[in-house]
């Protein structure tokens, strides 16, 4: 009987749906991440056609092991993400493996999570939490940096809890910033709507973007973009975004071009007062380059909901420790809605791979 292995619990309405296809299913037994021995052991079963699986945080990679245990009649791959930096993509499809992805419908939820990152990054959030949970100033707020607040006047809580210059951070409503982004697909648009909301509406920022697509119509996309956000928005190179704006977001795919693209060189080319958020894959930003380069006060703060190494992140890893960094558990889809609207997709692609239909979203490469 033709069956889909599913390596995690999608949630109540996309595993009701699963058991509603026709197929049997054959379900990791525990709501955790299986071992790479069970996930080995099932694809190799010649029942399985299709294949549903969480996005990368091991067992489930999609690498030449995983397909070479694969059984011949597997067509589909579907992961519980729009990322598929751990997907041999091309190995897959040169065995007739289709891969299907969840796109568009976490856009709005990263976008958040993204606008919220620029926003505790600039407002200097984590260094306030820290001061509070320490009940006073810490080691890295008396480290001189590039902030323009007078130490002496950024040191008084709890004695002082309150200074006119006290916790105060750049402005994203600071007239003409330029907002610049590496990687420019749905959920960067989304996250230019939500910043627009908060920046200067007399001299709003400029917004240059990099993007790894090149196009012949550039010159009439970037008009349209910057009618659509009544501002300038247009590509350029990736110096260029490094040494002009104020706030840099990371919203590229990881790929080897991608891979530490926010390193040393990059970072020393970034204004002082300028902020880093990433909101895509960890590898694109070096984390010792940045954790220095934090230190050194050569840009004023970052903003992470990825990082090298998730899920095994030690608390003691110096950007965890770090008073100017805002470090979340790639938390980027993780609203209830968004979780549901994937897994909703992951097994639609799931389903539909194994009936050998076209995929509702499939990954092209
Ligand atoms: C994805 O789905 O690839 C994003 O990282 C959100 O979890």
């Amino acid at each position: 009987m033709p069956s889909i292995l599913v390596t995690r619990n999608v949630g109540p309405a996309a595993m009701a749906k699963l058991e509603a296809s026709g197929f049997d299913l054959i379900v990791n037994p525990v709501d955790a991440e299986p071992t790479r021995a069970w996930v080995l052991e099932n694809i190799a079963n010649p029942d399985v056609i299709s294949v549903c699986l969480m996005h990368g945080q091991g067992s489930d990679k999609v690498d030449e092991e995983f397909l070479n245990a694969c059984n011949p009649n597997l067509k589909t791959v579907s992961t519980f993400s729009v990322g598929f930096d751990h997907i041999d993509v091309k190995g897959a499809n040169a065995r007739g493996i289709k891969i299907g992805h969840t796109p568009g419908v976490l856009s709005d939820s990263v976008a958040d999570i993204t606008t919220m990152l620029v926003l505790m990054t600039m407002r200097r959030v984590q260094e306030g939490i820290d001061l509070i949970k320490s009940g006073g100033p810490t080691a890295p707020l008396l480290t001189p940096c590039a902030r323009s607040i007078p130490l002496a006047n950024a040191l008084q809580w709890p004695k002082l809890p309150w200074a006119p210059f006290v916790m105060c951070g750049p402005n994203i409503g600071h007239p003409n910033l330029t907002i610049g982004f590496l990687g420019f697909g749905r959920i960067s648009e989304v996250v230019v709507d939500r910043l627009l909301a908060f920046t200067s509406k007399t001299a709003p920022p400029t917004i240059l973007y990099n993007s790894s697509r090149a196009r012949d119509n550039q010159a009439q996309l970037d008009a349209d973009f910057s009618k659509r956000w009544g501002t300038t928005v247009r590509r350029a190179e990736v110096d260029e975004v490094a040494e002009k704006s104020d706030v840099v977001i990371v919203l590229c795919s990881l790929n080897p071009s991608t891979t530490d693209l926010v390193n040393a060189a990059f970072l020393k080319k970034m204004k002082k007062s300028a902020i880093l958020v990433n909101a895509a894959r960890g590898p694109i930003v070096n984390s010792e380059d940045l954790n220095a380069a934090l230190d050194a006060g050569e840009i004023y703060g970052a903003g992470l909901d990825v990082i090298t190494g998730e899920p095994h992140v030690a608390p003691d890893h110096p950007l965890v420790l770090n008073s100017r960094c805002v470090v979340i558990p790639h938390m980027g889809s993780a609203d209830m809605d968004t979780r549901a609207a994937m897994g909703d997709l992951c097994v639609s692609n799931a389903i539909a791979g194994a009936k050998g239909e076209a995929l509702v979203a499939e990954v092209k490469v």
